[in-house]
């Protein structure tokens, strides 16, 4: 990851070393903010944020879960004005691939209380490249991870709220020590779920699934997008339960997320994805995506949102 120049803060930017907040903070010690990640392409008609308003929309609604109100520096941020300050943070910043705005609790106070706790909102722009490395292009390996994906009655799946992340962290940690580059994690009745920062696809007889909302997944943005560029190309998306065994005795296996993008899987406990080599159809949905994020799709001009 390379950091970049600005950071803005409540309303100001900030230099990247001058970006602080307290040690008390109350997201830094209970885990209450909510954060989006969002994808910066360089297109012909310049750099252009992927699905800007699916991912301020889902980060509102994370406040709304939350009942973080998003008054930041004394004045209320809506829908346009959080667009407008992510605009303005990549158009601030040089070599920006990737954004994080994380709306959290500040304050300085010990006591869970999260009632009237002060508000904070940081943008970040970083460029980060391929998030999971060679295994973009390369397949990659997954293990099932011991950790479940937390589920609605533990905290809001839908939303990214950053506390409900420690089950990520403690999955890819279990990942990376087994040489694994992603964890798989099953929802508390056992079916697959998704990954620590990724949804996931398979392909078997002809027909493409992916575990439903109802699954304790986050509907991914580019879960999304990839269900509507497969049906626009002919594939049948069944959005359903998916078994341990089904993903296991699948002919093809991918992931989609904003960080990752859509990364083929080969290796999963062990086994061999299929015959172990990349398959034609998540090939296929890799480069399409790839041409839409990149503006050379116009039928999917309307998920790009331009800075300049
Ligand atoms: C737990 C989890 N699942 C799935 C995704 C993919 O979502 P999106 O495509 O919106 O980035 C992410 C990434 O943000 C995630 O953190």
């Amino acid at each position: 990851m390379k950091k970049t120049e600005f950071i803005w803060l409540d309303g100001k930017f900030m230099r990247w070393d001058e970006a602080r907040v307290h040690v008390l903070a109350h997201a830094l010690n209970y885990g209450t903010g909510v954060f989006e990640g969002i994808r910066v392409y360089n297109t012909p008609d310049g750099p252009a944020v992927f699905r800007l308003k699916d991912h301020v929309r889902r980060l509102l609604d994370g406040c709304k879960m939350m009942g973080i109100e998003p008054v930041f520096g004394g004045k209320k941020y809506g829908f346009d004005e959080i667009m407008e300050a992510i605009k303005e943070t990549v158009r601030k910043n040089e070599e920006v691939d990737y954004v994080k705005p994380c709306i959290f609790l500040s304050g300085e106070e010990v006591g869970l209380n999260p009632v009237n706790v002060p508000v904070s909102m940081a943008i970040t722009c970083i460029f980060m490249g391929a998030y999971l490395g060679n295994a973009g292009t390369e397949g990659a390996k997954l293990i099932t991870s011991s950790w479940h994906r937390p589920d609605n009655l533990c905290s809001p799946a839908g939303s990214k709220v950053n506390g409900t992340y420690v089950a990520s962290c403690l999955a890819k940690r279990e990942a990376i020590r087994q040489g694994a580059n992603e964890a798989l994690m099953l929802n508390a009745s056992g079916h697959v779920a998704e990954c620590t920062g990724e949804n996931i696809f398979l392909y078997k007889n002809g027909r493409i699934y992916t575990p439903a909302s109802a699954e304790s997944i986050l509907e991914g943005i580019t879960r999304n997008s990839v269900i509507e560029i497969a049906r626009d190309m002919g594939y049948e998306v069944v959005e359903a339960e998916v078994s341990r065994t089904q993903l296991t005795t699948a002919d093809e296996v991918w992931m989609t997320g904003t960080a990752a993008e859509v990364v083929p899987v080969t290796m999963i406990d062990g086994r061999p994805v299929g015959d172990g080599s990349i398959g034609e159809v998540s090939k296929r949905i890799h480069t399409m995506f790839h041409e839409v994020a990149l503006g050379n799709v116009p039928e999917y001009g309307r998920w790009l949102d331009y800075v300049n």
